[in-house]
């Protein structure tokens, strides 16, 4: 099928954080800046058109040198986890590719930091 972008800060999906723009580089009109905290969290909500797996393509910046990591939770289910690098600067987006499982239909996939600094800015996923 088709890859479907998912813009982080548009609804249905969910930024526990700030919608920024402050830094250049971004797709669509923002960025999702989640808290910095392991709280801080960006859910997706994906489509797929049958049971199985989906490639995730993740666009993100982490402008430390710090990797920051996170737990890939899809329909409540943690998957996978998901190393985000540094990239040096907030506006050196970079992305990462995962492949996950998925039901036909509505998917809900939830990157959850498992570090103290949070997520880095999460502009889209692809799928
Ligand atoms: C800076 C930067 C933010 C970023 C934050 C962070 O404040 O401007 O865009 O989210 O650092 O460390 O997460």
């Amino acid at each position: 099928a088709a890859t479907a972008r998912y813009e982080a800060e548009s609804s249905p999906a969910v930024c526990s954080g700030t919608i920024d723009s402050d830094w250049t580089g971004y797709s669509g009109s923002g960025f999702c800046n989640g808290a910095n905290s392991t709280s801080g969290y960006a859910q997706f909500t994906v489509t797929s058109g049958a049971a199985g797996t989906a490639t995730l393509a993740i666009r993100f910046a982490n402008g430390t040198t710090t990797a920051r990591p996170a737990s890939v939770v899809v329909n409540g289910t943690a998957v996978s986890t998901v190393s985000f690098e540094g990239t040096s600067t907030w506006t050196g987006w970079t992305t990462k590719t995962l492949t996950v499982p998925v039901v036909a239909g509505s998917n809900t996939v939830r990157l959850t930091p498992t570090a103290a600094a949070g997520l880095p800015n999460v502009d889209y996923l692809d799928a």
